[in-house]
């Protein structure tokens, strides 16, 4: 079965969409699964840098019909400036946006609680996108979403419902002490939305297993990462949708039995934007020197992001939780200069030493990291073949290999589409022994 799955192996911003860019090339179809317009997908084609936020990475290639995924909650407002973004880079996309019927809405109230909620906290909060992600994952939950579906209905109809969901929220953001929106207005807005977004609303399933059937080639992509899924990431630090594999069946419509390859994005250190645990993360020197030369700021947000070194307990949990057959290493490009590196292979928790990333935030907020140390390369890799990596370099590659148990099949090496490595699979790997 030909559908491949990217998901991000750390807490997002992995570089995901550079290997979904890498890996569209070859396919028909880009679906995302989950997520909304908290993420932030950047590629870069030559001079060019786009950040997609709700639309799939796969809409630079002309010949890729890219769905918007049931998982998904779309600010509809947003998804509009975001495609007239993209038309006015002289990106034809007629015909290639498909928005799934069972997708939610993100609508201004969930934008407002979302907001409230961070703000509220008197202990920073999760330090949320503030997009609205959380209140409306909460009224899909709680049976009280509207759906893109309802953007088919009348005229008369949609009003009427996106009205009365304003007034029973503006009771909560009164009570909240917010100032109350504008049924009227809200209406009008979505009104506006549903001009521009009721001819791309589909039943997307039938669109995903005909193209399965036909044999041509689905790709998946994840948002976010897995250790900020709702259920494995360090709860309550973490999104509110299903980022692991387990989220892109739910969130498509595609079978489980249908994924045949999922790659593990993980970049060669690690970062962190927003709260919660981060057992490797390097507050002096060192998360300065991964942040600036790896210029780790938020796509989405712009707030600079913790940076660390490569955890392998997180990441060999991640591997298995995934079922991930091989992983994409981004950004090894950014330890170029550094003398020596290091890899955490296992935690210490009291007396005992860990090698599970814990079920609970409470107790990866207890871990002591241990470290080993490798040599650095102090050389510049960006642009060069496989053959030409400094050796410390392949070391390095190869130690991650076998520290997470799963095999790295690309290396990126710099932002641009050009810098990529691939590995090529097989028992006598191009590594050497
Ligand atoms: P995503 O959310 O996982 O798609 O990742 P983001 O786009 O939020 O963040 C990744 C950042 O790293 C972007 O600015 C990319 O252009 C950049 N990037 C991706 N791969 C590489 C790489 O191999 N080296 C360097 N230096 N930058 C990269
Ligand atoms: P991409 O797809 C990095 C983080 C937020 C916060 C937590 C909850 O670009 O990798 P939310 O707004 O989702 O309720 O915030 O999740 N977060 C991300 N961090 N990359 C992302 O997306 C993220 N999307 C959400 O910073 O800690
Ligand atoms: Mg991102």
């Amino acid at each position: 079965m030909p559908v491949t799955l990217v998901v991000g192996g750390q807490w997002g911003d992995e570089g995901k969409a550079k290997i979904i860019d890498y890996l569209a090339r070859d396919v028909d179809v880009v679906v995302r699964y989950q997520g909304g317009a908290n993420a932030g997908h950047t590629v870069v084609v030559g001079s060019e840098k786009f950040a997609f936020h709700q639309v799939p990475s796969g809409i630079l290639y002309p010949k890729v019909t890219c769905v918007l995924g049931g998982g998904m909650v779309i600010d509809p407002l947003a998804l509009v400036a975001e495609i007239d973004g993209i038309v006015s880079r002289g990106v034809d996309t007629t015909g290639r946006i498909l928005v799934s019927a069972q997708a939610h809405l993100v609508l201004p109230y969930h934008v407002l609680l979302d907001c409230d909620s961070e703000d509220r906290r008197s202990d920073g909060g999760i330090g949320t996108t503030r997009k609205g992600i959380a209140p409306a994952y909460a009224d899909k939950a709680r049976r009280e979403g509207i759906r893109m579906a309802d953007l088919l209905r009348t005229p008369a109809s949609l009003r009427d419902l996106v009205s009365d969901r304003v007034r029973e929220n503006n009771r909560i953001l009164k009570a909240r002490g917010l100032k109350p929106l504008s049924p009227k207005k809200v209406a009008d807005s979505i009104m506006a939305a549903r001009a521009r977004l009721a001819p791309l609303v589909a039943d997307t399933r039938p669109v995903l297993w005909d193209a399965v059937a036909a044999g041509r080639r689905v790709l998946c992509e994840g948002a976010q990462g897995s250790l900020l899924d709702i259920d494995h990431g360090t709860y309550p630090y973490v999104t509110s949708s299903s980022c692991t594999a387990g989220g892109a069946a739910t969130g498509t419509g595609l079978p489980p039995s249908a994924f045949d390859r999922i790659v593990g994005i993980f970049k060669a250190y690690c970062t962190r934007v927003g709260n919660g645990p981060f057992p490797t993360e390097e507050t002096g020197s060192v998360g300065e020197k991964l942040r600036e030369i790896g210029r780790e700021y938020g796509t989405t947000t712009g707030r600079p992001r913790r940076c660390g070194w490569f955890d392998a307990v997180a990441a060999r949990t991640v591997v298995k939780l995934n079922g991930m057959t091989d992983i994409a290493l981004t950004k090894l490009d950014v330890l170029d200069t550094f003398p020596s590196v290091k890899v955490c292979n296992a935690y210490r928790m009291g007396k005992r030493t860990v090698d599970v990333f814990p079920a609970d935030a409470r107790d990866v907020e207890q871990v002591t990291p241990k470290y080993e140390t490798l040599p650095g390369w102090k050389e510049a890799t960006a642009g060069r073949r496989l053959e030409d990596l400094p050796r410390p370099a392949i070391d390095y590659i190869r130690h991650l290999e076998g520290l997470v148990a799963c095999p790295i099949h690309l290396v990126s090496l710099g932002p641009e589409r050009s810098a990529m490595v691939r590995i090529p699979r097989g028992p006598s790997t191009a590594l050497g022994a």
